[in-house]
């Protein structure tokens, strides 16, 4: 068992740490405060390879491991988890989604803009009701021959104004449940398809969430992944990858708002002394430590179990669950020991909390990694 990253990994780091110290900290109270996707920042994300970090070269991806996406998360989420969610959606839900169960064709024509960065995409699952209860689906795509009619409502679409290809899932034939339930790539623009206001939201206010409108769009047969009634796994497969993303990011929230909690309990004095000698902040800091370090070491375990290609279901809904909840509690410590700044944005921990609590809802909610842990126990 070895616990170090290697050389590759750890020069990986220092590019994500640098590019967030340089390029996404400058702006991001700014992009929070006016919900401003970060459009430029993305382009140049996408040149140093962050949106297809394990999307095979020939497909325009960087051919890095989960190892790596999980060091490139933790690192953007240090300082700015809208930026990552946009990472973490087009690489884990859209380009893997493609890389893996698209044909020739669809990779050719969809993954490589993907995986450059030329295109933005995103991953269309959740309605107003089918949320946690995906089989749930209303969103139709009646077989017309040639193509597909779909009609229906998706909601808190990530990146969905901004995205030029969507990954739509679509009962196709309720009385198969899971199995009628098909994916199918659309684009930006095909006739009947509406995106909707933007949310206004409490955390991850740079990033980009719209309601979905398709009112009789015309998707070729060709657009639709995979074999027929196929969609449902797909999209349970491909969310298995992205909680290990989504772990990644509550992780480096976590470690972010720890290292500003770390250094301003070391500047601030009180009773005397800086504030860090005092028990009540030293123990809080220990707790912190410790329990990022316990939740880095189940999203490399998840991130580990990818590469090696073994079953991530569980590790991953592990990573996430634990990942999450440790970000929620820390982010609040974090606000608690910087006192009134705390409270105040230039101190970028409020930020780090509010983003910190969508951890726990998006790509699945603590609730449901708990389902899908408990029945992989029961399974063993
Ligand atoms: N891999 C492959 N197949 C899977 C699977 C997996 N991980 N999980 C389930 N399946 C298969 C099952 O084997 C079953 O197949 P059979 O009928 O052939 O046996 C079929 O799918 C149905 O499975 P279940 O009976 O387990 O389905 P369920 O209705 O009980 O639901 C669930 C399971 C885990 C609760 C699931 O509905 C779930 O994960 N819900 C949460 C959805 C979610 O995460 N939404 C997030 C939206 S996306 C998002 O947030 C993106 C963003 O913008 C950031």
């Amino acid at each position: 068992m070895n616990f170090s990253l290697t050389e590759e990994h750890l020069m990986i780091r220092d590019a994500a740490r640098d590019f967030a110290q340089t390029e996404l900290l400058p702006g991001v109270i700014e992009r929070d405060n006016t919900q401003t996707f970060p459009d430029s920042l993305v382009r140049k994300m996408g040149e140093l390879g962050f949106l297809g970090v394990m999307v095979d070269p020939k497909y325009g991806g960087s051919g890095m491991d989960a190892i790596s996406y999980a060091i490139i998360m933790e690192e953007l989420s240090k300082i700015d988890a809208s930026a990552s969610v946009i990472v973490s959606v087009n690489n884990s839900l859209v380009c893997y989604g493609l890389e893996a169960y698209a044909n020739e064709e669809q990779k050719q024509k969809y993954l490589t803009k993907l995986a450059s960065g030329q295109s933005v995409g995103a991953f269309c699952l959740s309605e107003p009701e089918a949320g946690s209860d995906a089989t749930s689906q209303r969103t139709t795509a009646i077989d017309k021959g040639d193509h597909y009619l779909i009609n229906g409502t998706k909601n808190w679409i990530t990146s969905g104004g901004r995205a030029d290809v969507y990954i739509v899932i679509a009962q196709t034939d309720k009385h198969k449940g899971s199995h009628g339930i098909n994916a199918f790539i659309l684009e930006k623009g095909m006739p009947g398809f509406d995106i909707g206001p933007k949310e206004d939201k409490l955390g991850i206010r740079g990033s980009d969430t719209h309601t979905l409108q398709f009112n009789d769009v015309k998707v070729p047969k060709e657009n639709r992944i995979g074999d027929d009634g196929s969609g449902f796994r797909f999209a349970m497969k491909t969310l298995s990858g992205g909680r290990i993303g989504i772990a990644a990011q509550a992780l480096g929230i976590a470690a972010g708002a720890y290292e500003l909690a770390l250094k301003y309990s070391k500047e601030r004095k009180a009773f005397g002394t800086e504030i860090c000698n005092h028990q009540a902040i030293a123990f809080k800091l220990a707790d912190m430590h410790t329990e990022i370090e316990a939740a880095r070491m189940l999203v490399m375990r998840a991130a580990w179990d990818k590469d090696q290609g073994y079953n991530y279901d569980m590790s991953s809904a592990m990573a996430k669950l634990y990942a999450s909840k440790v970000a929620m509690e820390h982010t609040v410590e974090a606000v608690q020991i910087h006192g009134g700044n705390g409270f105040v944005k230039e101190y970028h921990v409020e930020r780090l909390m509010r983003d910190a609590k969508i951890t726990q809802i998006y790509e699945g909610t603590s609730e449901i990694q708990k389902i899908v842990i408990s029945r992989g126990i029961i399974k063993e």
